[in-house]
C-alpha cells in the first residue's frame, strides 16, 4: 500500500460528537473528505444539518443524532443509533467540550461538575460505548488542549483539570484496549482556533497570546482536521496512547 493510501478513511464510519459547531464542523468534513461516512452528535440540531450537508457535499453519508454527551445512556443510544445505520463503528472523535474561566475562589461545585461532566467524563461514556462495539484496527482520537499541558493566563482550574484528565484517560484506555481489542487510543491537545469557544475570550486576551506562539498565528480549524485524519488512519497505525500538540509551537515556549 502506498503512503498516500495509508491515509485515506474510504468507507469507514467516524462518529464525531461536538459537530455543531467549531472544530468538530472542520473534522466531520475532513473525515468525509477522506472518504468516512459520519456520524453527526451535539445538542443544536441546526448546526448538525448544515454539518451534514458538508459531509453530503463530500460525497458520504451522514446521520445526525441530538445528544448531551454527559448523559451516559444517551452516549449508548447514539453508538446504537450509528450502529442499526451503518453497521459499524471505526472512528470516534471526542470533541464536545465547554470552556469556562471561573475564578477558582468563586466556582461552585455545581459549576466545576458540570464542565468535568461534559469534557472529561463524556468522553468516557463514549469511548465505553464505542469501544464495545468496535472492531480490531479502529481509533479513538480525544480532543484535550494545550491547557492539559500548561497554562494560558485565564483562571480555568476547571477547563484544565478536565483536559488534563483527559491526557490521562486517553494514556489508560491505550493501554487497555491497542493490545486486547486492536483499538489505538490517542488525543490532540490544540492550541489557539478560531470557534465559538475562542469568541468567549475577554477582548485583547488572543491578541496578547500571539506573541506567545512561534508559528506567530492562530491555526486553522483544516490544519487540525488533518491531523484528525491522520490519527484515525493506518498512516498512525503505530501510535496509540500519545497526545500530539497542534500549537504552533506555544508549548514549547
Ligand atoms: N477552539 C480552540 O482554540 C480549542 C483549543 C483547544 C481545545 N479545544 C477543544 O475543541 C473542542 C471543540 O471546541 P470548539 O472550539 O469547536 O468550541 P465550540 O464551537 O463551542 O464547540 C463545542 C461543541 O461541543 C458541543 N457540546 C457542548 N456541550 C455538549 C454536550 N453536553 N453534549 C454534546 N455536545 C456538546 C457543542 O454543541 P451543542 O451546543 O449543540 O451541544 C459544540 O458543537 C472542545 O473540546 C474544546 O475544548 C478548542
Amino acid at each position: 500500500m502506498s503512503v498516500p493510501e495509508l491515509f485515506r478513511l474510504e468507507d469507514k464510519v467516524a462518529l464525531v460528537t461536538g459537530a455543531s459547531s467549531g472544530l468538530g464542523v472542520a473534522f466531520a468534513q475532513g473525515l468525509a473528505e477522506a472518504g468516512a461516512h459520519v456520524v453527526l452528535a451535539a445538542r443544536r440540531a441546526e448546526g448538525l444539518r448544515k454539518t451534514a450537508d458538508l459531509v453530503e457535499g463530500a460525497g458520504r453519508r451522514a446521520l445526525t443524532v441530538l445528544t448531551d454527551v454527559s448523559d451516559p445512556a444517551a452516549c449508548e443510544q447514539l453508538t446504537a443509533r450509528a450502529l442499526a445505520e451503518f453497521g459499524r463503528v471505526d472512528i470516534l472523535v471526542n470533541n464536545a467540550g465547554v470552556g469556562t474561566a471561573v475564578p477558582a475562589l468563586r466556582e461552585t461545585p455545581d459549576q466545576f461538575r458540570s464542565v468535568l461532566d461534559v469534557n472529561l467524563n463524556g468522553c468516557y461514556w463514549m469511548a465505553q460505548a464505542c469501544a464495545r462495539v468496535m472492531e480490531s484496527g479502529s481509533s479513538i482520537i480525544n480532543i484535550s488542549s494545550i491547557l492539559g499541558l500548561t497554562t494560558a493566563g485565564l483562571p480555568q482550574a476547571a477547563y484544565s483539570a478536565s483536559k488534563a484528565g483527559l491526557i490521562g484517560l486517553t494514556r489508560d484506555l491505550a493501554q487497555q484496549w491497542t493490545g486486547r481489542k486492536g483499538i489505538r487510543v490517542n488525543a490532540l491537545a490544540p492550541g489557539f482556533f478560531s470557534s465559538e469557544m475562542t469568541d468567549q475570550y475577554p477582548p485583547g486576551y488572543l491578541e496578547g497570546q500571539l506573541s506567545r506562539i512561534p508559528a506567530g498565528r492562530m491555526g486553522h480549524p483544516r490544519e487540525l482536521a488533518a491531523t484528525v485524519v491522520f490519527l484515525a488512519s493506518r498512516a498512525a497505525g503505530y501510535i496509540t496512547g500519545q497526545t500530539l500538540p497542534v500549537d504552533g509551537g506555544i508549548t514549547i515556549t
